[in-house]
């Protein structure tokens, strides 16, 4: 109890040096500006239909009618980190404004908008370490520009974390990316699930990302087998395709490689262009996701995985 009185009266210091500094802060800030944590990936591929509906579904942004939202949702590495930033890049011409937001902790959001108010939009009320002041400036700014803005809130955990931070405004968009379903409901109006590539695209990407395109069939072939032994997830066909290029090898004999010695290779790791956090092995990658996971719903895990991948019941997933 004492500690929330605290925590209210620290904010009502905060909210009070705001409003005691003169003048509002509406459209002070430097436009356009946009804070992308990284350069366009150049070897983006596919996703032109998710584009497509995240465009339509976005657009309020560009008319200023009202708040537009839409969460990207699916597995850890299905690729939706990418298409939000392939999407930043495709509407950096349109809008005035593009924010960035690494989501995973409150913390992170505070100190994500807090260098928005420093860096991207330089009001001059931020302060250098006054992060949540900072981030006070900046849903304020939000709520009073005529801007065009888009704000991506990247790799969201729970609600709990938006509730901190969800713009108060009649207009702009918002696009959310979390790895729970649950998530992208409201405040988000839609939600958009990523899924892995289909066999046919799943090749396709494997040969548009290994260094020897030989478009043979029994190449194109070989690449549909090992995309669908990776079930289609573009971040393992990206890193088995970062091990044939280093490996100077075809698909082909990849997948007679991989055959054998599928868990050795989940453990191997390339250097070289890394993507916002996937600097692991797909074998790191996957135990940091099985590590999130309650007690109870790694048990129940390590049941299923006894069962054929594609065929178990979802009756089994309702028991009680
Ligand atoms: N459409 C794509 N084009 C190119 N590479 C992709 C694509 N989708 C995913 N990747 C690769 O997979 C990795 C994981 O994707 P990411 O978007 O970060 O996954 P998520 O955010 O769903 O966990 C990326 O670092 C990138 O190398
Ligand atoms: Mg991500």
């Amino acid at each position: 109890m004492a500690e929330r009185h605290a925590r209210a009266m620290k904010k009502m210091a905060i909210y009070q040096r705001l409003l005691s500094l003169e003048s509002s802060s509406q459209d002070s800030g430097t436009l356009p500006c946009n804070n992308l944590p990284v350069a366009q990936n150049q070897r983006f591929f596919g996703r032109k239909d998710l584009l497509r509906q995240l465009d339509e579904h976005l657009k309020a942004a560009d008319n200023q009618s009202s708040l537009s939202s839409v969460a990207l949702h699916g597995l850890g590495g299905v690729g939706k980190t990418q298409i939000a930033l392939a999407y930043a890049y495709q509407k950096l011409q349109d809008l005035d404004a593009i924010f960035w937001v690494s989501a995973e902790e409150t913390y992170s959001v505070q100190q994500s908008l807090s260098r928005i108010a420093l860096d991207a939009l330089k009001l001059p009320k931020a302060q250098p370490q006054a992060h949540q002041e900072n981030m006070i400036l900046v849903m304020d700014w939000l709520q009073k520009t005529s801007a065009k803005w888009l704000m991506i809130f990247d790799n969201v955990d729970s609600h709990e974390v938006l509730e901190h931070c969800w713009p108060a405004s009649q207009h702009g968009a918002v696009l959310v990316t979390t790895r729970d379903a649950i998530v992208a409901t409201l405040p988000i109006e839609k939600g958009l699930e990523v899924s892995e590539f289909n066999p046919d695209d799943g090749a396709d990407f494997l040969l548009y990302l290994s260094h020897n395109r030989k478009r043979s069939e029994s190449e194109t072939e070989a690449a549909k087998h090992v995309a669908s032994e990776l079930d289609g997830l573009p971040l393992a066909i990206n890193q088995m395709a970062a091990l044939i290029n280093a490996r100077r090898c075809s698909i082909q004999e990849f997948g007679i490689l991989y055959s054998k010695y599928d868990q050795r290779l989940h453990k191997e790791k390339k250097s070289g262009w890394k993507y916002l956090g996937y600097e692991h092995s797909l074998d790191t990658v996957w135990k940091l996701s099985f590590e999130s996971l309650s007690a109870d719903a790694r048990a129940c895990l390590g049941v299923l995985s006894y069962l054929s991948p594609d065929c178990a019941s979802r009756n089994l997933h309702t028991f009680r």
